[in-house]
């Protein structure tokens, strides 16, 4: 049958009561099933262990979400090889199938999609705008990479190799093996869900180590690919320790590839020990390793400075500032840099902070270390620059913190620097839109930017000049929409795979050229 073109899953008005009121409707539905335990998927196996991961609610933390049940490496091992004998199969399974799967499994998420908001909203503190986006944003990737195998399996029909006569000659792309998924909690469903449908579509099996704050949210998509049919066995979930379950998979001879997506030093701890080879390995591994940012909005005296205000203190803050895309610095052009801090301080002081599940617009950071290292950058930062709001945690039974910017931070600062992955903005003044671009490309990350200015010819020179993965201009550096803005960054931010675009599923695949004799 014909499948209508790709387009975003629209998001939610939140505005609107009957909206609210469904969410409302479905956390409380969630809240009444928390706490249950939730096991190791390995093919058909549910494996429930002793030892578990308590997952509990950063905005409440008297709130169990899930006891998860957690692998060694005996478990890992056991997941592994029935990862690999599955891709025997599931290789041959044809694209067209494997696709289908995954239309059922985004009609399914669609037609649920608050109940996986909801949860959301509970295990990692997103207010119901970020948590609605983040299950677009999943549902997307699933009708994407769907759509994206089917383009792929006809360009194994089509490519336009050069023609010899008396050969028929073909390139095509096949399966590689078993991954090892490993996401992050920050956009713990769409990330999650983009990483393993890409890899499973494009026939390969994997073995799911989602992280350890959100492993709920994970099963939950892993109990919806089940429920759609998708053979045991292709995706196998293994919550563990990173020390202890992630480092022996990365190192496992039959680990084939590695799609990361998380901090610069544990991508590159994982790029390390995936160079090594172990005994019995006869391949390179693959590593798709996307990382962390220090994302940052320039602006010039041309711009819309209300504008720019509203998208600083948006991408700053923004799930509390918890996003590899955040814009953490903001550059602003002296001419008129007392006029847009100003701006800023004030539409930052309008962001109440408080309980994710009754929406406040700024929440929790998601654990405990996350709290104290943000909170240790605020003490630096109040060396680095004159704090013109926040400061200090704020109230409530869970890790909050007030949303916090510091002004006249020099280029040099940590805080100019060094990934915070909290509320935390650190504002620069440069002399001109020059000095401006150059303070916004000195940093060995290059994952989002933007550039305000009505400036036709310095817009020219910004798209040129500004060294990131992803720069948008006129608009919030947060946001990437999939399909439209093909996301991954430049340098320690990662290796560009570009989620969400046409190059991504060839990352997942490998090329065999035949050339058959007539
Ligand atoms: P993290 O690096 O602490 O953890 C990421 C994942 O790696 C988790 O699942 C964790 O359990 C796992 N892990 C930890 N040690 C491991 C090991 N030794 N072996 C295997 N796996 C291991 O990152 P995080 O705190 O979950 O996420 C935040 C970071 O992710 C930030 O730096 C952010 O910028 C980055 N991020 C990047 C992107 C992107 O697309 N570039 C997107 C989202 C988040
Ligand atoms: N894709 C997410 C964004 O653009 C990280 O904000």
């Amino acid at each position: 049958e014909n499948i209508s073109p790709f387009v975003n899953e629209p998001f939610v008005n939140f505005s609107l009561e009957e909206n609210k009121q469904a969410m409302e409707k479905a956390i409380s539905i969630v809240k009444s099933e928390l706490g249950q335990n939730i096991p190791l998927h390995i093919g058909e196996k549910k494996v429930f262990t002793e030892d578990v991961i308590t997952s509990i609610n950063p905005g409440n933390l008297d709130e169990v979400i899930g006891y998860v049940s957690k692998a060694n490496q005996a478990l890992a091992e056991e997941a592994m090889q029935m990862a690999v004998s599955t891709f025997e199969t599931w290789k041959r399974v044809p694209a067209r199938d494997r696709a289908e799967y995954l239309f059922k499994a985004a009609a399914l998420m669609r037609e649920r999609k608050h109940e996986f908001s909801a949860l959301m909203i509970l295990e990692s503190g997103k207010n119901y705008a970020e948590a609605d986006a983040d299950t677009a944003e999943a549902i997307d990737f699933i009708e994407f990479y769907a759509r994206e195998i089917l383009r792929l399996d006809q360009i194994n029909e089509t490519q336009p190799l050069t023609k010899v006569q008396g050969e028929d000659n073909r390139l095509t792309y096949i399966p590689i093996g078993v991954g090892v998924i490993i996401p992050p909690w920050n956009f713990p469903l769409a990330i999650c869900v983009g990483m393993t449908t890409a890899a499973v579509v494009s026939g390969n099996t994997v073995l799911l180590k989602p992280a350890s704050t959100t492993p709920a949210i994970a099963h939950k998509f892993v109990a919806l690919m089940e429920e759609v049919g998708l053979p045991a066995g292709v995706i196998n979930f293994i919550p563990g320790s990173g020390a202890e379950v992630g480092d022996y998979l990365t190192s496992h001879p039959k680990t084939r590839f590695i799609s990361f997506t998380g901090s610069k030093e544990v991508g590159l701890h994982i790029s390390k020990l995936a160079a090594n080879t172990s005994e019995g390995q006869i391949w390179i591994k693959r590593l798709i390793a996307e990382m962390g940012g220090k994302d940052g909005i320039v602006v010039d005296e041309t711009a819309n400075l209300d504008a720019a205000a509203q998208s600083i203190v948006a991408s700053a803050f923004g799930f509390q500032g918890q996003k590899c895309s955040a814009g953490s610095r903001a550059i602003i052009v002296e001419a008129v840099y007392d006029e847009v801090v100003e701006k800023v301080k004030a539409l930052t002081e309008k962001l109440v902070v408080g309980l994710p599940e009754l929406n406040y617009p700024a929440g929790p950071v998601i654990d405990k270390g996350s709290y104290d290292k943000i909170l240790n950058y605020i003490e630096i930062g109040k060396g680095e620059g004159t704090l013109l709001t926040g400061g200090s945690p704020a109230e409530g039974n869970g890790y909050y913190i007030q949303p916090t910017v510091f002004a006249d931070v020099k280029p040099g600062a940590r805080i100019m620097k060094e990934e915070i992955f909290g509320p935390v903005l650190a504002i620069c003044k440069a002399s001109d839109y020059k000095e401006a671009i150059e303070i916004y490309n000195d940093t060995e990350f290059g994952l989002t930017g933007s550039y305000f200015s009505s400036d036709q010819n310095r817009i020219e020179e910004a798209l040129e000049t500004m060294h990131c993965g992803n720069l948008y201009i006129n608009r919030k550096c947060t946001g990437a929409l999939v399909g439209a803005h093909p996301f991954g960054g430049f340098n320690m931010s990662g290796t560009d795979s570009k989620a969400g675009g046409y190059d991504y599923l060839l990352l997942f695949t490998q090329a065999k050229l035949t050339s058959r004799k007539l």
